[in-house]
C-alpha cells in the first residue's frame, strides 16, 4: 500500500508555504554597516560591494537620511581616520561624525560604532606592536581601545562595538564608560570573530588590511589575535568571558561559515541576543555570482538571512540591510 505521508502539501502554494514558515526575518532585526573617510573628496565605491561607499562627511549625512527613509533605523559605522599612526591615535575624525549624525537624527536611529585600531596603525595591524615588530601588545593595545570607545560614547554613539580580540577589552572598556556616568551606552562584543579570508573587501574599504614590512612590522596577518577557524571551543572561550565582563551583546563573525558556531554558541549562552555579521567577503560573493547571471542576489540575500535567525542571530550586520524592501519580499 502506498504510503500516506504528503510532505509535499505544506509546499503547494506561497500561501501555505508561508503560513507553515516558523523562521521570518525583519527589517527590525538588520543592522547597517557604514564608513566614513577623513579627506575624502567624494565618495567611492567599494570593489565588489555594490551599493556601499566610503563617504566623507557630506556624503555620509546623506546617505544615513537616505537609509531611514528606506526604513533602516540601525547602524554601525567605521571611521576611518586620515592619518596612519604607530602611537599616539586621536579619534576626533570619528567622534565627530558620531555627533554630526546625532545632532541631525537624534533618536531615529540607534549608532554603533566599530573600536578598532586597524584603520589607525601604520602597519595594519587591530593594536600596538612591540619594538620587534613581532607582537600586538594586549594591555597598550586595551588603554588605546578603551580612550577610542570613550570619546565615541562621549560624542553620543549609542552602542561601542570592540572588533580587535584583545583580552580582557569588555571589562576595561565597561569600566572606563561606567566611571564617566555612560552607563547607558550599550556594548557590543565581537566575542566570537575568526581569523577570515571573507573580510577582504572590508580592508579595503576601511583601508585597513595588514602591510608586513612597514616600520619593521613583520606580522603578516591577524592570526595571533583571531580565532583559529578550527577551534569552537577559543570562540566559546571568548564569548563566556566577555559575558562576564559586561558585554550586552555577543557575536559571530564571519556568519555563513560559522552557523554551527552561532547555533551552538546561542544555544548555550542564551541570556543575550546575539549578533551575526555577514561580512564582506560573504555579500561580494552573492554580489559577484549574480553580475555574472549565477543566481538572483535578492533571493541569494534573503535566504542567508533567513539561516541567520534559524541558526539563533537576533540581529544581523549586513551590508544589504538598507535594501530589506526589496529583499524581504
Ligand atoms: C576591524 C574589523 C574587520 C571587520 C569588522 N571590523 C576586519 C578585520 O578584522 O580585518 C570585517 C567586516 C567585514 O569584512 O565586513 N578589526
Amino acid at each position: 500500500m502506498a504510503s500516506n505521508l504528503n510532505l509535499r502539501r505544506l509546499r503547494q502554494s506561497s500561501l501555505v508555504r508561508e503560513l507553515a514558515r516558523e523562521t521570518r526575518v525583519s527589517a527590525e532585526q538588520l543592522m547597517q554597516p557604514l564608513f566614513t573617510v577623513q579627506g575624502l573628496k567624494q565618495r567611492e565605491p567599494i570593489p565588489g560591494m555594490s551599493g556601499v561607499y566610503r563617504e566623507n562627511s557630506a556624503s555620509l549625512l546623506s546617505q544615513v537620511e537616505a537609509d531611514l527613509e528606506s526604513g533602516v533605523k540601525k547602524f554601525i559605522l567605521f571611521g576611518v581616520p586620515g592619518q596612519k599612526k604607530t602611537r599616539g591615535f586621536d579619534f576626533n575624525y570619528t567622534a565627530n561624525e558620531i555627533a554630526e549624525i546625532k545632532k541631525r537624527f537624534g533618536k531615529d536611529l540607534f549608532l554603533a560604532v566599530d573600536v578598532c585600531l586597524c584603520s589607525s596603525t601604520d602597519h595594519g595591524q587591530c593594536g600596538v606592536v612591540d619594538p620587534s615588530g613581532t607582537r600586538v601588545l594586549n594591555s597598550e593595545t586595551v588603554e588605546w581601545l578603551s580612550k577610542a570607545a570613550l570619546a565615541y560614547a562621549q560624542a553620543g554613539a549609542d552602542c561601542v562595538a570592540p572588533s580587535d580580540m584583545m583580552d580582557g577589552r569588555v571589562g576595561e572598556i565597561r569600566a572606563v564608560l561606567d566611571a564617566a556616568g555612560l552607563e547607558q551606552t550599550l556594548l557590543m562584543s565581537y566575542s566570537a570573530k575568526f581569523d577570515s579570508r571573507f573580510y577582504g573587501p572590508f580592508r579595503v574599504a576601511a583601508d585597513s588590511a595588514p602591510k608586513a614590512g612597514q616600520d619593521q612590522v613583520t606580522l603578516k596577518d591577524r592570526s595571533t589575535y583571531q580565532i583559529d577557524p578550527g577551534r569552537y571551543g577559543d570562540a566559546l572561550a571568548c564569548s563566556e568571558r566577555d559575558l562576564r565582563e559586561g558585554a550586552d551583546i555577543l557575536m559571530v563573525k564571519p556568519g555563513m561559515p560559522y552557523l554551527d558556531v552561532l547555533y551552538r554558541l546561542s544555544q548555550k549562552l542564551n541570556t543575550v541576543p546575539w549578533a551575526v555579521y555577514e561580512v564582506s567577503g560573504e555579500y561580494a560573493a552573492v554580489e559577484v555570482m549574480t553580475q555574472q547571471g549565477l543566481i538572483n542576489a535578492d533571493a541569494a540575500h534573503r535566504e542567508a538571512w533567513t539561516a541567520f535567525i534559524r541558526a539563533g542571530a537576533s540581529l544581523i550586520i549586513t551590508y544589504g540591510a538598507r535594501y530589506a524592501k526589496r529583499i524581504l519580499v
